[in-house]
């Protein structure tokens, strides 16, 4: 049984007499310990579908599915307090801020310990030394010292680190990480992702890596998803993703890496940005910016079919040895 079966996930914005689709056909299967990547632009949706499957969404959004399974619970079916003693304990999430995701106004150790406390029976004593076990686990130097630190003595880095050890507090079986490292400077990105990878292996939990930046993922994630404009576009083993695109818009993430254009490769940038829920344009959204289309792609919206070792939502997919770089 996979950890996570979603299935056709759909989530609606706006009135409903003009709702405006931010999700739409959203398929993803996670295997219990797996590494998933997810990536698109900015504006592609990635991060309304992690937080309708976290019950994150204000109650503007509305949400339905033909399936959304975590594990043998079925999240549609649950009610709302099951749904939230889930959330932390079984499936966390750590965000793009790490700054503003902490509170000013408390230590570091008594965020970490109202975490642990929210979920776990645990004596104060026995609760600040798991506090001090997870801030030794993500890496932080003097874990003893800092749990009396303040958010802002620490750098960006350092207070991602704590949202990842708030994350794990009470050892999920799922974490998903929603552009953990974009707010960060590079070498520390790089930290991070090892970090993530880290953890990921020594608690065996699932990781969803949620991501703009497709070379990011690249190296960490055995299988990723490609999202644009609401829907799942690709997805397929990473590494045959990389080295045999077969939608236009993979091709396109691809083309646009600084590593390509050294090796003297044409500069593919994709001009344009995705279109907002409210002006996708009828047949493949993608059509307007894709150097493939063809008079079929304005006229019908092409669906995500059995490809290989994936699959893909496009009229016309590349071939693959023309794709590969
Ligand atoms: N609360 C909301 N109300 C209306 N539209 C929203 C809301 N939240 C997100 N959107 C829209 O949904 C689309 C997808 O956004 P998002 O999931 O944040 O993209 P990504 O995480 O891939 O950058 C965007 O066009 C965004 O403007
Ligand atoms: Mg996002």
């Amino acid at each position: 049984m996979p950890l996570l079966d979603i299935e056709g996930l759909r989530v609606d914005f706006g009135d409903r007499g003009r709702p405006l689709a931010a999700v739409e056909e959203f398929d993803l299967r996670l295997d219990v310990g797996a590494v998933r990547g997810l990536v698109g632009e900015s504006g592609s949706g990635k991060s309304v579908a992690m937080l309708a499957l976290m019950g994150l969404l204000g109650p503007d959004a509305r949400i339905a599915a033909d399936r959304l399974h975590f594990g043998d619970a079925d999240l549609l079916a649950l009610s709302r307090g099951a749904r939230r003693g889930l959330l932390g304990r079984e499936m966390a999430m750590v965000f793009q801020d790490p700054i503003a995701s902490l509170d000013p106004c408390f230590r570091i150790g008594a965020q970490i310990e109202e975490t642990i406390a929210r979920h776990e029976r645990l004596g104060r004593s026995a609760r600040r030394e798991r506090a001090l076990e997870l801030l030794r686990s993500v890496g932080i130097p003097a874990p003893a010292s800092r749990l009396a630190a303040w958010p802002h003595q620490l750098s960006g880095g350092m207070c991602q680190r704590v949202m990842i050890a708030i994350a794990l507090a009470c050892r999920p079986r799922l974490l998903i990480a929603d552009e953990p490292t974009t707010a960060l400077d590079v070498t520390v990105q790089a930290q991070i992702m090892g970090l993530l990878l880290d953890l990921q292996r020594r608690t065996g939990m699932a990781l969803l890596l949620v991501s703009h930046d497709l070379p990011l993922i690249a190296e960490t994630a055995q299988r990723t998803s490609v999202m644009y404009a609401g829907r799942i576009v690709e997805e397929r083993p990473t590494a045959s993703l990389v080295a045999r695109p077969r939608h236009p818009y993979t091709r396109a993430l691809l083309d646009a890496l600084p590593e390509r254009h050294r090796r003297g490769e044409r500069l593919a940038a994709i001009h344009g940005s995705v279109p907002t829920p409210g002006a996708r344009p009828a047949g493949c959204a993608f059509h307007p910016r894709c150097p493939w289309a063809r008079p079929r792609c304005a006229d019908e919206a092409p669906a995500l079919l059995a490809d290989g070792d994936g699959s893909v939502r496009c009229h016309f997919p590349l071939d693959p040895g023309a794709a590969s770089g």
